[in-house]
């Protein structure tokens, strides 16, 4: 009997070790032989650690199960699937999975994340071996006709950054994955490397056929010491079995491919920083132009794509461009990985054709916030993203609808607050954020966030309130308009919003004349 347990660092975070422990504990102690998968996570974190037992009938899953539960699923015939309280049902069934449309996160949560042989027998590699068949310029058009955008945030169109690539001159041209994932609330690349790593490093490979790249850098957030482990095995694995290295899958072309470590700044996300950081200096932002696609690393024309562009690729060469592009709406075809977190009763990952609305989102996936208290703020895109209050959450999640909404989609992650936010705090926080991790290069963000912690201070403290809010105002515009990249750009969208969809949080204290 084959039974599955995750090893993601959300399941794990929850005891998933200990789980799995106990499986095997029991299954030896009756002496029943058992075979445990460890796999990455499904996506369904309020019912992790959850576990699956192979079945005639499809894959049965429970959850969350404790160390303590496992005797009596054992007494209840859990390797037949037999009934108990944690029961789930075939996984695939459960209502949060079956609903999405998962193209990118396929596989991730059913394999074993470091098997090849796994990984091939659930359509893996199909995509680079259709890739290693095409000329450059006929796999940057698949990319180009699938409408894939930058999954970082920015949504700029993938297949015309790797045409920018290809069409640079220069024989050293490299393919750099941004896995720098610092957004709060966002988890999907982290998810990803863990549950099936292979698919990026597929989707490097590919990357590198398309643009004339033989040198691949996995630039990984130092956060994420699982994620960590995992990709470097499977980079050994895809080593040692010919589908990285001299002769990519036996067909004479070379794609190598290393892991760095993330030096633990916010900013290294940022792609400018990141190359500094991979190129051994301090991660500070350069200024742009030059574009990275025609002077990235080390000078040399360089695709720099986020880890979920990336591993979406072989979905696209495998299935056709034109099976991802039949999802979506307008101009944002595919699917979005998006990242359910904060006060929600079912948080975790749900990859959704674009064009379902937050309020599917929140209430018909969610299931609501977890306080059960009604939701008040949303904050969609990371912590530059803008809080949305409830009026807006009939937006349809479009990277064009969306912004033209107030808001913004950026790597899909959702922080969910209810009626106990205090929204003067998140505005602080904002501000207090950009001041920490800002790359010091350019004053509006390095003085102006500092600044900007005091006036919401002052104006909280209701100080000349209206001068304060002016002056708050001001800043932002500077900051907006003055800053060299997203981190002080884009700050005022936080501050902003929460001051103009909740202004009533900023005037609770009574104003003193000054
Ligand atoms: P950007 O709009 O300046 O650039 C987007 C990408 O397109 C870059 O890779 C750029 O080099 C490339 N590009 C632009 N014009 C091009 C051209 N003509 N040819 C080829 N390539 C071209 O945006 P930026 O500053 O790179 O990213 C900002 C976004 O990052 C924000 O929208 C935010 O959502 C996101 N972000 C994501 C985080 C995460 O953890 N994933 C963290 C913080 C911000
Ligand atoms: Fe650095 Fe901030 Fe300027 Fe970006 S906006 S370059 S993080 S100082």
């Amino acid at each position: 009997t084959v039974l599955y347990v995750p090893r993601d660092a959300a399941a794990l975070s929850v005891g998933a070790e200990a789980v799995a422990g106990a499986l095997a504990g029991e299954a030896a102690r009756r002496g029943i032989p058992v075979r445990i998968v460890r796999t990455g996570s499904r996506g369904a974190l309020w019912l992790e650690p959850m576990i699956e037992v192979a079945t005639p009938g499809g894959r049965i899953a429970y959850g969350p199960v404790a160390p303590a539960d496992v005797p009596g699923l054992f007494d209840a015939g859990l390797l037949q699937g037999g009934p108990h309280a944690l029961r789930l049902g075939r996984a695939e069934d459960i209502p949060y999975l079956r609903d999405q449309e998962r193209l990118t996160f396929a596989r991730v949560g059913t394999i074993d994340p470091l098997d090849p042989a796994d990984y091939a027998a659930h359509g893996g590699l199909a995509g680079l071996r259709r890739a290693l068949d095409m000329a450059p310029a006929e796999i940057v058009e698949a990319i180009v006709a699938s409408g894939l955008r930058g999954r970082g945030g920015a949504a700029f169109p993938a297949g015309i950054k790797w045409k920018t690539v290809l069409d640079a001159p220069g024989t050293q041209k490299y393919v750099v994955c941004n896995a720098d994932e610092g957004d709060s609330g966002t988890f999907s690349d982290r998810m990803l490397v863990e549950g099936d790593p292979f698919c990026l490093i597929e989707g490097m490979a590919i990357a590198g056929l398309a643009v004339g790249a033989t040198q691949g850098y996995v630039y990984l957030r130092s956060e994420y010491p699982h994620a960590w482990r995992t990709l470097n095995a499977a980079v050994a694995r895809a080593y040692a079995e010919g589908i990285l290295g001299a002769d990519v899958l036996g067909s004479g072309r070379r794609f190598e491919l290393e892991v760095r470590r993330g030096a633990g700044a916010y900013i290294c996300g940022e792609e400018t920083a990141l190359l500094e950081s991979l190129e051994g200096r301090r991660g500070q932002v350069r200024a742009k132009p030059p574009l990275p696609a025609l002077s990235g690393l080390f000078g040399r024309p360089t695709v720099v794509n986020n880890l979920i562009t990336l591993a979406t690729v072989p979905f696209i060469l495998a299935e056709g461009p034109q099976a991802y592009a039949d999802f979506g709406m307008g101009r944002s075809r595919g699917t979005l990985p998006l990242q359910l977190a904060g006060n929600i009763r079912r948080g975790g990952l749900v990859e959704k054709a674009f064009g379902i609305t937050l309020r599917e989102l929140l209430y018909d996936i969610g299931g609501g916030s977890a306080s059960g208290r009604p939701i008040r703020a949303v904050q969609v895109g990371g912590p530059l993203g803008a809080y949305l209050p409830e009026s807006k959450f009939d937006l349809p999640l479009d990277y064009e609808a969306f912004a033209a909404g107030g808001g913004m989609l950026g790597h899909g992650g959702i922080v969910v607050f209810d009626d106990t936010v205090d929204m003067a705090e998140q505005a602080r926080y904002a501000m207090e954020f950009c001041a920490v991790e800002s790359c010091g290069k350019c004053t509006p963000c390095r003085i102006g966030s500092t600044r900007g912690v005091e006036v919401i201070d002052r104006l909280v403290a209701g100080e000349a309130p209206e001068r304060q809010e002016e002056l708050l105002r001001d800043l932002c515009d500077t900051m907006l308009h003055g800053s060299l990249c997203a981190l002080g750009g884009m700050t005022p969208f936080p501050v902003l919003s929460a001051l103009d969809f909740f202004p009533e949080d900023f005037a609770r204290h009574a104003p003193r004349t000054v």
